[in-house]
């Protein structure tokens, strides 16, 4: 057999399996998998590395306007290139209504900006305003292309649908084969606590932590499951940052609930307490929900080693350490006024390869798990997150021992900071391929601006998930039949 590039000598690793073998790449696609190939126009030796399935960054913005009207510092290149030197192959950014907006025309808004992506993408489609012409014909348009997730807010009062609203969703969701993201905190008791900081006049960073308290996420992430049990849709929790959110996510999942959840490097490499550094550095760390304690650190942690998230993502929402991004409304703006979130695409993966695998946390079958495989089968991706014949060549070789220092330079994104500098890691990606196509290798881009392609998803995976069915819609109970 022919091949364009085989991949030698290496140690392949996926979501299942651990194992020695060659990899025969031909058109793109994975053609053959053996324990030794011959030939291949590109042979690349892959001895002493770990061959992997690209990953899928599944929660990003990207050419992104907030709902207060920042754009994110990141395009689809410079987050595409700064995805793949993290050792990503493809990533799902947000496209994002804002009210008023038809979201055909936000669809074709993003169609243009992600033209100039390096990797393969498609977006989760942001509602802000579940008009009926929104939830009877855009959305199902939007499905019909292969859009199969949608995403919602319970905080910002710009993007809160209110509870109607997201049952109205995610019933439509739950029709088309769609999976529902959900940003839970609970926007009157943040609210509440702005108005009692404000009161005293306590607007430094540190106090936007403060401000958004632990039991805002806990309750709406109970509050968002229940809305969706009530209609038997999926459901998929976003930035999970609490002990308690993820009991109710354990807890839940494991009594068959449609439900996925995802937490983020942040969570589990950074505190509150960074939100309290020097000056205005403390703007660096506003994120939503905020970083909270070494316990949740460490609580999370175990939550992923048990299963209770399918992925970890970076939230990468960048915004710059300056007038264009986090002070926008100047330096000594109070905490409200500062741009949420912060950058972390390409840190992502060396993060949870080194504090995970490297340091035995979880294993490296785990760690494909959550990097990519899982973001494939939740977002309809059926030819990626995979080492398999007929399988899109998505795929990272790593150095499994290689000694890195996170610096800002590195990450190759549009941003003057990342929250992670001076961590050392363990293991880096070397090679990046996306549909057989290196795109990053050892420290340099191969890749052509617009080379990746829009990925048509196909519905959420439900297998293994049965589901809920309340009482009162059931029809199999004498009171339920006529809403069915
Ligand atoms: O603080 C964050 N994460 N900003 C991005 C928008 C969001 O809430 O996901
Ligand atoms: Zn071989
Ligand atoms: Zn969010
Ligand atoms: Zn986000």
């Amino acid at each position: 057999m022919q091949f364009d590039t085989v991949i030698h000598g290496g140690t392949i690793a996926t979501a299942d399996y651990v194992a020695r073998g060659d990899i025969g790449i031909r058109d793109g696609r994975i053609a053959a998998l053996a324990e030794t190939l011959t030939g291949g126009d590109r042979r690349i030796d892959a001895g002493g590395r770990i061959v992997m399935p690209g990953g899928i960054e599944a929660h990003a913005h990207i050419a992104q306007e907030s709902s207060s009207g920042v754009m994110s510092a990141d395009d689809y290149l410079s987050g595409s290139v700064s995805a793949a030197f993290g050792g990503n192959s493809s990533f799902i950014p947000f496209a994002a209504q804002h009210r008023g907006q038809s979201v055909d025309d936000v669809i074709a808004t993003y169609d243009a900006r992600a033209a100039r992506s390096v990797i393969d993408y498609s977006y989760h489609l942001i509602i802000s305003d579940p008009a009926p012409e929104v939830l009877e014909d855009q959305l199902p348009r939007a499905f019909e292309r292969g859009i199969t997730s949608f995403k919602v807010f319970m905080t910002y009062d710009l993007m809160n649908l209110g509870d109607g609203g997201m049952l109205d969703i995610l019933t439509v969701a739950r029709e088309h084969g769609a999976i529902t993201m959900v940003h839970a905190e609970n926007n009157d008791m943040v609210k509440w606590m702005n108005r009692k900081l404000a009161d005293k006049g306590l607007t430094a960073p540190k106090y936007h932590a403060i401000s958004r308290p632990e039991l805002a996420e806990e309750e709406a992430i109970n509050r968002a499951i229940q809305l969706a049990k009530l209609v038997d849709a999926p459901l998929f929790i976003v930035h999970v940052s609490t002990i308690g959110g993820a009991e109710i996510v354990r807890r839940e999942k494991f009594n068959g609930a449609k439900l996925f959840a995802e937490t983020c490097p942040q969570y589990l490499a950074l505190t509150r307490e960074d939100l309290d550094r020097p000056g205005v550095e403390g703007a660096k760390y506003i994120c939503s929900p905020p970083l909270r304690d070494h316990a949740t650190q460490d609580a999370l942690w175990h939550h992923i080693g048990q299963g209770t998230f399918e992925s970890v993502s970076s939230d990468h929402a960048p915004y710059r350490f300056d007038e264009t991004g986090k002070f926008l409304n100047g330096r000594d703006a109070p905490y409200p006024k500062i741009a949420n979130g912060m950058p972390g695409i390409a840190a992502r993966l060396p993060y949870l390869f080194s504090e995970g695998v490297a340091k035995g946390r979880i294993t490296l079958e785990q760690f494909v798990a959550l990097s990519s495989t899982n973001a494939a089968k939740t977002f309809g991706c059926d030819r990626k997150g995979l080492i398999a014949p007929g399988t899109d060549a998505d795929i990272a070789i790593w150095d499994p021992e290689a000694r890195v220092t996170v610096t800002a330079a590195d990450q190759h994104d549009n941003m003057d900071y990342t929250p992670f500098e001076g961590m050392e890691l363990t293991g880096k990606p070397e090679i990046v391929m996306t549909r057989g196509a290196v795109i990053v290798e050892n420290g340099e881009l191969k890749a052509q601006e617009g080379q990746g392609r829009f990925v048509a998803r196909q519905p959420v995976d439900l297998r293994g998930k049965p589901g809920f069915t309340a009482k009162e819609l059931d029809p199999a109970q004498n009171f339920g039949a006529e809403l069915r």
